[in-house]
């Protein structure tokens, strides 16, 4: 199976456009046939089950954000041997995303650059597509997380509302949710990182969860993602908001905009994911997990590829784990090696 798609199905996909390989792939998992057939070779192993949260993951590796944005492939991810998925970015309003080719593939330095801008159908038809899955059995069999993030046409100064309208929608469908204050190509995202905004936010969306007058509807577990490329002094900032507001974990990291490890392959705007973005990820777990005293649980993401990878990240202090690049180097077998003892 690795043999197969590292020598054969990758240097095909690699002549293609990016996301026209995504589109392809995400169409052929959504088929049950497909996923059915390589699992064998792929599916959910129990390696290393953990409970966070009241919630037990299979194992540590889950699906990072952006790759299944809409839940097109929803029930295929556990087959190809993810312990969690995590969907989005959602935003409140449906939104094409910015202009393509908007990813980018750095093949000599495994890494990526992408500028999608949340492309996504909106937190109202991706709640009716999670309702179908429910109503069709088809749920998967893992954690799911969804990832909210804002609306391109909303005023910085409105997000919090926005925020709240997305958590409304998807909450009910979700395991845990994932506040985005750190994906570099919505304008003014990353701001909300700062003290005063990110506070808001999560204080409002945190009333919300704790409202007891929705007794049918579980309160689930808030995290924020972050980017890598925080003073520590923000981070400490951001971790004071978690604090405050009574919020659950922390992501760690989305994509980075220093591109200074690939500056001589390529010229892109956007966010750099990968192995060039291994190091500086580890480093900000590192140091939420000592700042915290390993108190608040971190997923840890950035440049996981292998084994190895994964370790020196549990080692930093992460709990669990994601990977959206690796994936896509490694191919269907990604998880199956992660996990094997
Ligand atoms: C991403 N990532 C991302 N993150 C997020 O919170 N919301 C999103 O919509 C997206 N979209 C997205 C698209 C593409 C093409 C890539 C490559 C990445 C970031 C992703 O979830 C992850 O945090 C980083 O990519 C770092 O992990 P990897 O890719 O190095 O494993």
């Amino acid at each position: 199976m690795i043999n197969l798609y590292q020598n054969l199905l990758r240097p095909l996909f690699f002549l293609l456009d990016p996301e026209r390989v995504h589109h392809i792939s995400l169409a052929a998992l959504s088929k049950t046939p497909i996923a059915r057939f390589i699992s064998p070779w792929t599916s959910l192993l129990e390696s290393d089950p953990i409970k966070l949260w009241g919630i037990t993951f299979p194992n540590r590796i889950g699906l990072a954000a952006g790759f299944d944005k809409n839940a097109e492939a929803l029930p295929a991810w556990p087959k190809l041997g993810f312990g969690h998925v995590e969907l989005g970015t959602v935003t409140c309003q449906a939104q094409p995303g910015n202009p393509k080719p908007r990813i980018f593939r750095i093949a000599s330095h495994q890494g990526l650059i992408n500028r999608m801008g949340f492309p996504n159908n909106g937190a109202n038809a991706i709640a009716t597509k999670l309702q179908r899955y429910k109503q069709n059995k088809t749920w998967p069999s893992i954690p799911v997380g969804i990832n909210i993030g804002k609306s391109k046409v909303t005023e910085i100064e409105e997000a919090a509302e926005d925020y709240l309208e997305s958590f409304q929608k998807l909450r009910p469908y979700a395991d845990y949710i994932a506040i985005n204050v750190s994906s570099p190509n919505t304008p003014g995202l990353r701001s909300l990182q700062e003290k005063d905004q990110l506070l808001k936010i999560l204080k409002i969306l945190q009333k919300e969860n704790k409202k007891d007058s929705l007794q049918d509807t579980k309160e689930v577990p808030i995290l924020v993602k972050i980017a890598p490329d925080l003073e520590k002094q923000q981070i400490m900032e951001v971790l004071d908001c978690i604090q405050d507001a009574d919020c659950d974990g922390i992501i760690a990291t989305n994509t980075t905009i220093d591109h200074s490890k690939v500056r001589e392959s390529i010229n892109e705007k956007g966010g750099l994911s990968g192995s060039p973005a291994r190091v500086k990820s580890t480093q900000v777990i590192r140091f939420i997990s000592r700042e915290t005293q390993g108190k608040l649980p971190i997923i840890g993401v950035g440049g996981i590829f292998n084994q190895s990878d994964a370790r020196e990240k549990l080692d930093a202090g992460a709990s669990l784990l994601q990977a959206y690049t690796g994936f896509i180097y490694e191919g269907p077998t990604f998880c199956r090696v992660i996990c094997e003892r």
